[in-house]
């Protein structure tokens, strides 16, 4: 099949080549020319494993191909994919302006039946906004062609977007047109062979669907951070709490590791805009306001235990960080928990010296050059003259550390764990001072 996929993101371009790869002609439009020069040489301007080897491969057998022309796109696919970004707005409600520009090329350039699927995560309501954008276009130029709005949320998960993509858990499809369900069903056949795993459904439940998902997701891992809070003043380990609630079939142990809150460019924008979305419709959406809430203050506990432990006199130290990127296995920077710890160092008079096995780049790009960052090799290398170490990401590379080199590099022998990577009595046994989140300790 002929597919046009608006957006060349994470979650565009994840899309994009697991459809060639399952056969289908994919062009691929982005308006960032950059990106596109980077991807027509087989680039990927993105960080996510696998992707560039399917691009490559793609390529080369001319199933996926890359342009800036919106026209071109709209003339190649029947199904024609909006994956772009859909940021908060300043009130945090989803801004739609690049969904509706793409609607809008749609209905400029249109000139037989389409399929519009919206793979970006947009409020109820949206489809129709797309429809009305389409709708406006094509009367402004005195035509009319036949077309369909579908919705079509993305679940895939940064670090694992090929897997999940190719075996998906489930494909959710939002239409009021059983025809378009019945050509989506074909196209996602390849990825549900198994067993059927589409769920078609109305499009505004289905536009719900994927908020619900991240907003459910969220709310475990603040309540779990809820619960580390009241650990460590209570004397408890919140690991252990974990383990003797996850084993309970009924609350599971997906999600519920406490840590330095969580980041990326879905939850916390999802969260948000749903919150908004239920304002606007006269309802005070009061759990994931506290979601959202929780996780404010989470993002804070590693500098205040930094803090604490110096005094308040951080001026002139040195904080040598582990982990940059929101998750491991990803070089997105957006939300990044590392974000608020780093900036509150800086305010702090501290300086910084961080590793992250691919986010280097992106973390330069955001911050620039300044005295008081280094982005170093290795982590060994973070570790040369700091005074201590912070972990925040949880890099498979970062669990089994070499204590004794830790606790001979740094000034002063201290390792502050925003993810619970370590046996606290263990790290102890090297001398070194573990803080953590939710074990117990005298630093909250
Ligand atoms: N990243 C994820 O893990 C994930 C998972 C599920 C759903 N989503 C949702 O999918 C959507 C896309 O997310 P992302 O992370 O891929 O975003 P992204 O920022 O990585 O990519 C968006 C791309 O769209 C391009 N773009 C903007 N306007 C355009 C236009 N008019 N025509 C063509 N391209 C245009 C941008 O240049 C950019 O390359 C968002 O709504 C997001 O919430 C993301």
């Amino acid at each position: 099949m002929r597919l046009t996929i608006f957006g060349s993101g994470y979650v565009g371009l994840v899309t994009g080549a697991c459809f060639a790869e399952a056969g289908n002609n994919v062009l691929c439009v982005d308006v960032d020319e950059r990106k596109v020069e980077m991807l027509k040489r087989g680039e990927s301007p993105i960080f996510e494993p696998g992707l560039t080897e399917l691009l490559k491969k793609n390529i080369a057998a001319g199933r996926i191909t890359f342009t800036t022309d919106a026209a071109e796109g709209v003339k190649h696919g029947l199904f024609q994919f909006i994956a772009v970004g859909t940021p908060p707005d300043e009130d945090g409600s989803a801004d739609l302006k690049y969904v509706l520009a793409v609607a809008e090329s749609i209905g400029t350039h249109i000139n037989e039946y389409r399929v519009v699927v919206t793979k970006s995560t947009v409020p109820v309501g949206t489809a129709d906004k797309v429809k009305a954008k389409i709708d406006a276009t094509l009367k402004a130029r005195g035509v009319s062609f036949e077309f369909d709005v579908v919705s079509n949320p993305e679940f895939l998960k940064e670090g694992a977007a090929i897997n999940d993509f190719m075996k998906p858990d489930r494909v959710v499809v939002g239409t009021d047109n059983p025809r378009t369900g019945e050509l989506l069903k074909a196209l996602y056949d390849p990825f549900t062979r198994s067993r059927d795993r589409m769920i078609v459904m109305d499009v505004r439940s289905s536009e719900l669907t994927k908020y619900a998902a991240n907003a459910m997701l969220a709310t475990k891992i603040s309540f779990m951070n809820e619960l580390a809070s009241l650990a460590e003043r209570m004397g408890a380990d919140i690991e252990k709490v974990r383990l003797g609630i996850g084993s309970d079939p009924r609350i599971g142990y997906h999600f519920i590791y406490p840590g330095a809150g969580y980041g990326g460019s879905c939850f916390p924008k999802d969260v948000q805009a749903l919150s908004r979305s239920a304002r606007d419709h006269s309802f005070n959406a009061e759990l994931l306001n506290a979601v959202e809430g929780v996780n404010k203050r989470q993002k804070e506990v590693l500098f205040e235990k930094i803090q604490r432990y110096f005094d308040g006199k951080l001026k002139g130290r040195t904080i040598a960080l582990w982990g940059l990127a929101f998750k491991p296995n990803t070089d997105d920077m957006r939300e990044a928990p590392s974000r608020v710890l780093m900036e509150r160092l800086w305010e702090a008079g501290a300086k910084v010296r961080a590793y992250d096995p691919v986010a280097a780049h992106e973390t330069q790009r955001i911050y620039g050059e300044r005295p008081d960052f280094a982005i170093v090799n290795s982590a060994p290398e973070a570790l040369q003259g700091a005074d201590a170490l912070a972990i925040i990401t949880e890099w498979q590379e970062f669990r089994s550390p070499d204590f004794e080199a830790i606790k001979s590099a740094l000034t002063q022998p201290v390792i502050f764990d925003g993810r619970n990577l370590y046996d606290p009595a263990f790290v102890k046994r090297f001398g070194l001072s573990y803080y953590a989140i939710g074990r117990g300790d005298s630093l909250c």
